[in-house]
């Protein structure tokens, strides 16, 4: 069972005996972060789901001190490669690839394509990492999709936007539990600025007892 660690809006660590893997570090200008990219240990691999600033973050730059491996979908990965990414690894969704620290699946995100800083698209997604045995839904931003229903019963823990506006808000986020039935749900995506900021008390008592919810602030790990 892999440790997860929060670090506000999307940013997960995932630690899981010798291996350490961030999905969407955006920790430099995020004002709920409570920790630097300086004091991230060092990483085996940094995923992005896609190009907008909250999720690619500071992906690059601690790509580039690590040497870490950095995953993204074809067109963004392109463009880390050429912001100095010393190894990256491109995917698409529907595909999924075994690498040494464990298994990534690149699923489907409906959403914006833009990446920050240029003037390309790539489409966004959502990536189920499996590491140590247990699997790992990390949603991207998304909106409700049926598409969900095609990950029953694949997800032990299920990392879900419920910030409205931008993703999912509790509503749906809730529906999406249901679809994808995971036993744990961690809220993300959701009072980092003013517009997103919603009560995860409510979506818990919206899931019910549909999943254990656990509410992470940033800083703080789970473990099962
Ligand atoms: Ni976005
Ligand atoms: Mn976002």
């Amino acid at each position: 069972m892999p440790t997860l660690t929060f670090h506000g809006h999307a940013c997960f660590v995932l630690e899981h005996e010798r291996t350490r893997l961030i999905i969407d570090p955006f920790l430099t200008g995020n004002p709920k972060a409570v920790v630097a990219p300086a004091k991230i240990p060092k990483l085996d691999a940094v995923l992005v789901t896609h190009g907008h600033g909250d999720h690619l973050g500071d992906a690059v730059a601690l790509a580039k001190r690590d040497g870490a491996l950095l995953v993204a979908p074809f067109e963004l990965a392109e463009v880390c490669g050429e912001r100095g990414a010393p190894n990256v690894h491109a995917m698409a969704i529907g595909g999924a690839h075994d690498f040494r620290f464990g298994r990534v699946k690149v699923v489907n995100a409906v959403h914006g394509g833009t990446i920050a800083d240029d003037t390309r698209h790539s489409p966004p997604c959502g990536y189920v990492v499996t590491l140590g045995g247990t699997r790992v839904y990390h949603c991207g931003d998304t909106a409700l999709t049926l598409d969900m229903q095609l990950l029953q019963g694949g997800v032990d823990v299920m990392l879900v936007p419920i910030g409205d506006n931008y993703t999912m808000g509790i509503e749906d986020a809730a529906r999406a539990v249901e679809f994808v039935a995971p036993r744990t749900v961690i809220p993300m995506h959701f009072g980092t600025f003013p517009v997103i900021d919603v009560d995860p008390e409510a979506f818990r008592r919206r899931v019910g007892a549909g999943a254990d919810v656990v509410i992470l602030r940033p800083g703080e790990s789970w473990r099962r």
